[in-house]
């Protein structure tokens, strides 16, 4: 086999025969040999085809390097010697290329290096799979899952000081590019029993021990415990506590750091540190016995310090742990009733608690640990899973876990067959391939006998477990022994065949495995098959202020009342395991199969008795045999033409015909020589890896010509295009610029033709502004010079008429002092006596006329309102006054004059109004300013007054406008459209405009108001005579806000018919003729809380009395 150039130096002694399937002449002696010889060279690994042989070599070889795996990395598995890497990368590559989910299943007895395995496959995986932040992370995690689940659950034994006690399948996540994103981990049953006892020679769970050696003192202190395993009964009694492989103290601080890595809170550490601490404390509570007065035993605590440290670290009172520990609830009539545990009974019932709170600890640990490691956004995965379950055991006692053990390991085997051994031998017959048949032990009749429904021993077990009534182990037994007595691998003293075999203990059966014959002792069977826990403890648990122990124990709810018994161990486990084959078959296997050296854990000792029977159990031979007829390689048709038909002109790109016509010219065009080849029905098989391995490198020569090829057409197509395109946005920037280019000149030459006209503009227009200035400047100039001319005429002119004027002056004061010698010359003497009274009638003549022309010149406005009158002095005040009133009586005349017609007859309205209320009726001053407008509603031009005037015949229309009539019956107010005209009254319904009653105007007799606020008036009518209809109702009484208008413009109208004024009554009472009855109308004023009616007025009518109130 070619060694790769670059090997390191561990890879390139190559001794034996690496693969068994090339050994020869191939017998179990030379393959024995081989192992040997390999072994003594340290080469542990052999090659079975693709199953990897592993001989654990106890001690530490420099294999599994970063280096090693670098060289393993993406290589043929039969590149390089033989190696887990080599597989690993096989599944691997075959998972993240191939897309097929993997398993790798570890097989081998207990101590074979199974677990080892495992690690180096994890390590592998994690070194090749991508890097980056959060890829390390859940490597990481799922790298510190395993010495935390190997602290929880593997313990030292007599055949391997760190063994598994639990099984393990984990399934590792990967996305599309082969990172790995997360992981799954199942645990199958843990050997609790390990917890309350152990065999001599072999120690607890390493936890224990971790924690003790490993906690400083404070944890050992807040935890009530010793740094010494021998202080505790659940440690000291095996006589083993110290291991020299093992570091305790070291791997307790890797248990807490893979703790934190994997994603544990620190309280939830500590709390797991405590229940640890609390089933070491448990297993010290001892009993005594007690005679209780009713004949029954009873027992007592002597280690109440224990049971109290316990009860702290639990948080639960003493008292309760103390009675859950000593006393049970038994039900006797549907009556609920304590009895008292006997001392086994209590010691029986302590070590089922310890053992269910370990247990339930770590099955907790392990769904935490997938908590943290699983797949955190949905997303499609690919999986590798590596199943590392407890290996075969056999001891000189086994019991109930050696039994599910070994159950679990004949599965395993039975996988193993059915893949490489029977599966394999039946498709080429199925396949109709020349094949001669190799034996082999099929080990399906012992996993019948373990497993089959009803009468396999696990259904046996069950069964004697649901029985009522006194059931023990030994019926247990006799139930097997009728059952199962004629099967071949079951063996049992009562049984006639073996009643001389006194290896075989009456209490005791005996199964003969594929790896061997395992006698069973019986005793516990029932009991941990039951797996049960006695209500009190559950409860007393659930009441624990303990987060986590409540947790453990959820069926210690008191309000959880469902008494449904829960599934059995056995059954649970065969559930477990039936899934587990589920899953391993849905996958593509990978072996490993792990082979023990010697029985003393020794190195470099290869004890070739103890070897052969592994190989013969392991059915390595028959293996080998199987794989050396066969082929190594088969695959359906389609798929092999579809994945090599790059390999031939013919069937590249696409062959449309009958595949084996296909392949058969990828086979010619490679010369692999017919007896590599097998046509089977519906698959091809290949004898040699080589020719494969030959295939697929060519396969990849070829893809990596076809892809340079399409990268060159496509890097080609890319280019032109990319060419095509830069050669139109050529054309297009070339275009644009040109147009840019050419617009800018323009622009510039435009520009410049504009600066060019400008200047040329601003010089002519220079030129013509500096002829304007000089222009200017002469016209200027010209008139400055007139100016000064004119300057010096006019100042001579004035010159001129000064002195003329200074003449003139000069002459008259020459003259007035002449004329006044003269004057003084000719009155000299006659002055004396008539000086005085002259000068005092100059005096007084000069103020009257200074007087007179004052009020000339300050005289006021021609406005007869204007009361304006110049001040005079005292002496002339009442010439003053008369000539005010001379003035007024002028203007007046003058303001009179120039009234119109119509000015004048309002005004001698306004004057008739002012006779007859002035000083009579307090509203009459606010009615002065308003004008009278009489048509208020503008009814002149109303179509409908039309119609009644031409009816009635009225000749001018006074007075219109709403008014309020006042009721004669009841007081009460209507509104009425009330017309005064030249002849006549006319009251009309104001909304339809239909004449009420008309009343001549000469029948208007007398109009009565009140001196007060209101607005009212009665109209006293003239007495009806025969025939007069419309006055037959008598007076009545109105009010408008023009009242004094319409009694003004009424009153006028009557006299103008008459002749005769009527009379206008003002007063507080008048007297009324309302039809026939005569009523005393009373104004009343200064009524306080009136706000109804007319303007504040209330009209009541009380028999001949009317009474109007106004506020
Ligand atoms: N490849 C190896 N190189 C060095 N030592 C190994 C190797 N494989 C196994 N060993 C040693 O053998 C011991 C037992 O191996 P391991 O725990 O893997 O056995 P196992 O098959 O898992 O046993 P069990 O079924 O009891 O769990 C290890 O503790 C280690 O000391
Ligand atoms: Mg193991």
């Amino acid at each position: 086999m070619a060694l790769h150039q670059g090997a390191l130096a561990i890879l390139e002694n190559n001794v034996g025969v690496s693969d068994a399937v090339l050994l020869d002449p191939m017998t179990e002696e030379a393959f024995l040999e081989n192992l040997q010889t390999r072994f003594k060279h340290n080469q542990i690994y052999t090659y079975i085809g693709t199953v990897v042989v592993s001989v654990n070599p106890y001690q530490n070889l420099p294999l599994y390097t970063p280096d090693v795996i670098d060289e393993y990395r993406s290589r043929n598995i039969y590149e390089l010697p033989p190696h887990i890497y080599a597989i690993s990368d096989e599944a691997y590559r075959s998972m993240r290329d191939r897309n097929l989910d993997q398993c790798v299943i570890i097989s081998g007895e207990s101590g074979a290096g199974k677990t080892e395995a495992s690690k180096v496959i994890m390590q592998y995986v994690a070194q090749v799979s991508g890097k980056g932040r959060e890829i390390d992370r859940v490597k990481e995690q799922l790298l510190q899952s395993n010495p935390v689940l190997e602290a929880f659950g593997n313990a030292k034994t007599l055949r391997n000081d760190n063994s598994s006690r639990f099984g393990k399948y984990m399934d590792i996540e990967f996305d599309f590019k082969g990172d790995p994103i997360g992981g799954v981990i199942t645990n199958y049953l843990l050997e609790k029993s390990r917890v309350a006892s152990q065999t001599p020679g072999e120690r607890n769970f390493h936890i224990f021990y971790q924690l003790l050696a490993g906690a400083d003192s404070t944890l050992l202190e807040s935890l009530k415990l010793s740094s010494k395993p021998d202080d505790y009964g659940f440690l000291n009694k095996s006589g083993c506590i110290k291991v020299d492989t093992i570091d305790d103290a070291a791997n307790f601080n890797a248990v807490k750091v893979g703790m934190e890595v994997i994603g544990f809170y620190r309280d939830e550490i500590s709390q797991v540190f405590q229940l640890i601490a609390s089933v070491l404390k448990l297993g010290n509570v001892k009993f005594v016995h007690r005679s209780n007065p009713d004949g029954t035993d009873g027992c007592d605590i002597n280690s109440g310090q224990e049971v109290s440290d316990v009860a702290q670290l639990l948080g639960c009172p003493a008292k309760d742990l103390t009675s859950a520990l000593t006393q049970r609830t038994v039900e006797v009539k549907r009556e609920k009733v304590k009895t008292d545990f006997s001392e086994e009974g209590a010691t029986y019932a302590r070590d089922a608690l310890c053992k269910a709170i370990y247990s339930r600890l770590f099955s907790w640990l392990v769904e935490r640990i997938n908590d943290s490691i699983k797949v955190k956004h949905e997303q499609k995965t690919k999986v590798m899973g590596v199943l590392d379950i407890y290996g075969f055991e056999v001891f000189k006692t086994n019991n109930f876990e050696q039994f599910i053990i070994n159950y679990c390991n004949e599965k395993l085997q039975q996988i193993f067959i059915e893949l490489t051994l029977k599966e394999e031998q039946e498709e080429y017959i199925r396949e109709s391939i020349e094949w001669i048949h190799v034996d082999y032990f099929n080990n399906a009749v012992i996993c019948d006998l373990i497993e089959k429904n009803n009468v396999g021993i696990l259904a046996l077990l069950d069964e004697q477990c649901l029985l009522p009534g006194n059931v023990t182990d030994k019926t247990f037994l006799e139930k097997l022994n009728q059952k199962c007595k004629d099967h071949p691998h079951y063996e049992s003293r009562a049984l006639r065949k073996n009643q001389s075999d006194r290896t075989l203990p009456h209490d005791a059966f005996r199964l003969k495995h594929y790896a061997g014959s395992v006698t069973y002792k019986v005793d516990g069977f029932i009991d941990k098959n039951n797996d049960l826990l006695y209500r009190d403890l559950s409860q007393a648990m659930y009441a624990c202020n303990h987060k986590l122990i409540r947790k453990l124990f959820p069926e210690g709810n008191p309000s959880q009342k469902s008494l449904k018994r829960p599934p059995t161990a056995g059954s649970q486990f065969k559930v477990s395991v039936q899934a587990l084959m589920k899953n391993l078959l849905s996958k593509n296997p990978n072996y490993i199969r792990c082979v023990k050296p010697n029985d003393d854990k020794s190195a470099g000792v290869l004890d070739l008795d103890i070897v052969k029977h592994q190989v013969r159990y392991l059915g390595l031979m028959e293996n080998i045999r199987v794989k050396r007829a066969g082929y190594a390689f088969r695959q359906v048709y389609a798929q092999f033409l579809y994945r090599y038909k790059m390999l031939a002109d013919e069937t590249w790109p696409s062959w449309s015909g009958d595949a084996v016509e296909g392949i058969k010219y990828i086979i010619a065009n490679q010369g692999i020589p017919d007896d590599e080849i097998a046509f089977g029905k519906s698959k091809i098989f290949i004898r040699n890896p080589k020719t494969l391995f030959d295939l697929e490198g060519q396969r990849r020569e070829r893809m990596h010509f076809l892809a340079t090829l399409i990268q060159k057409v496509w890097r080609g197509r890319v280019k032109r295009q990319h060419f095509l395109l830069m050669k139109r946005s050529q054309v297009i920037i070339s275009s644009r610029f040109r147009g840019y280019w050419g617009q800018k000149q323009y622009k510039r030459k435009k520009q410049a033709t504009l600066v060019l006209q400008c200047g040329t503009r601003r010089w002519k227009a220079r030129k013509v502004l500096a002829e304007l200035k000089y222009q200017r400047r002469l016209l200027l100039a010209a008139i400055f010079c007139q100016k000064l001319r004119r300057g010096v005429q006019a100042r001579k002119l004035l010159a001129e008429l000064k002195l003329q004027k200074r003449m003139e002056w000069a002459v008259t004061v020459i003259h007035k002092y002449y004329m006044g010698w003269k004057v003084r010359k000719n009155y000299k003497p006659k002055f004396r006596r008539i000086a005085g009274p002259k000068v005092a009638r100059f005096f007084v003549t000069a103020l009257k006329r200074k007087f007179l022309f004052d009020v000339r010149d300050n005289l006021p406005s021609l406005s007869p309102v204007d009361n304006k009158w110049p001040t005079s002095p005292k002496m002339y005040k009442d010439a003053s006054d008369q000539l005010q009133v001379l003035h007024h009586r002028w203007r007046c005349r003058k303001y009179r004059k120039k009234l119109s017609e119509f000015q004048k007859y309002t005004l001698r309205e306004k004057l008739t109004a002012s006779a007859l209320f002035k000083d009579k009726k307090v509203i009459y001053p606010e009615s002065v300013p308003i004008p009278f407008k009489g048509d208020y509603l503008d009814l002149r031009g109303d179509l409908k007054w039309k119609k009644i005037q031409s009816i009635t015949s009225e000749i001018n229309l006074v007075f219109a406008d709403l008014v309020y009539k006042v009721n004669r019956n009841d007081g009460k107010i209507v509104q009425q459209l009330l017309v005064v005209s030249s002849q006549a009254l006319l009251v009309i319904d104001h909304k339809t405009m239909i004449l009420k009653y008309r009343i001549p105007i000469e029948y208007i007799d007398k109009i009565s108001l009140s001196p007060y606020q209101d607005k009212l008036a009665v109209f006293h009518l003239k007495k009806p005579q025969n025939g007069d209809n419309f006055a037959k109702k008598g007076d009545f009484i109105i009010g408008n806000e023009h009242i004094i208008e319409i009694v003004t413009k009424a009153a006028l109208c009557v006299r103008n018919q008459t002749n005769n004024m009527p009379e206008i009554h003002v007063g507080p009472q008048c007297n009324g003729q309302f039809g026939n009855t005569s009523v005393q109308v009373s104004f009343q004023q200064g009524v306080k809380g009136l706000e109804t009616g007319l303007a504040g007025v209330k009209v009541t009518r009380k028999k001949k009395m009317m009474l109007i109130s106004e506020p």
